[in-house]
């Protein structure tokens, strides 16, 4: 399994014509040290638990190997207490002020996603 972040940002945005390029990769344990884990109140209020880096790779939430990369809610608690189910939340350190695409190649774990399917 690889887990693959690519952010393209716009080369050149005074160019007409719409040059992009990979600016930023992110593989595997990358992410750990240039994507921060919020640990913050969910914003939409939703019933969530956002746990830090280190609380999300104490709980396996967030797992980093090689060219594999895990992020996932918890998914073996049964009925969470409040504030509810723990899960990260992330944010790239990086800022980028023209355009953002973030390409993913992933599997998706975990027994309460085993009907989804993401083409
Ligand atoms: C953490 O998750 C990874 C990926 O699912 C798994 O391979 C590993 O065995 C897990 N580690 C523990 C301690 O459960």
């Amino acid at each position: 399994m690889r887990s693959y972040f690519a952010l393209l940002a716009a080369l050149l945005p005074t160019v007409l014509a719409d040059t992009y390029s990979i600016s930023d990769t992110y593989i595997g344990q990358d992410f750990l040290n240039s994507w921060t884990h919020e640990a913050i109140q969910d914003p939409t209020n939703g019933r969530v638990n956002y746990v830090d880096q280190a609380t999300a790779l104490a709980e396996n939430l967030t797992y980093a190997n090689g060219d594999t990369l895990v992020l996932r809610a918890d998914y073996w608690t049964m009925n969470p207490p409040d504030p509810g189910r723990s899960s990260v939340r992330i944010r790239s350190n990086n800022v980028y002020s023209t355009h953002v695409v973030v390409s993913v190649t992933f599997l998706v774990l975990g027994s309460s996603l085993a009907d989804t399917s993401y083409p």
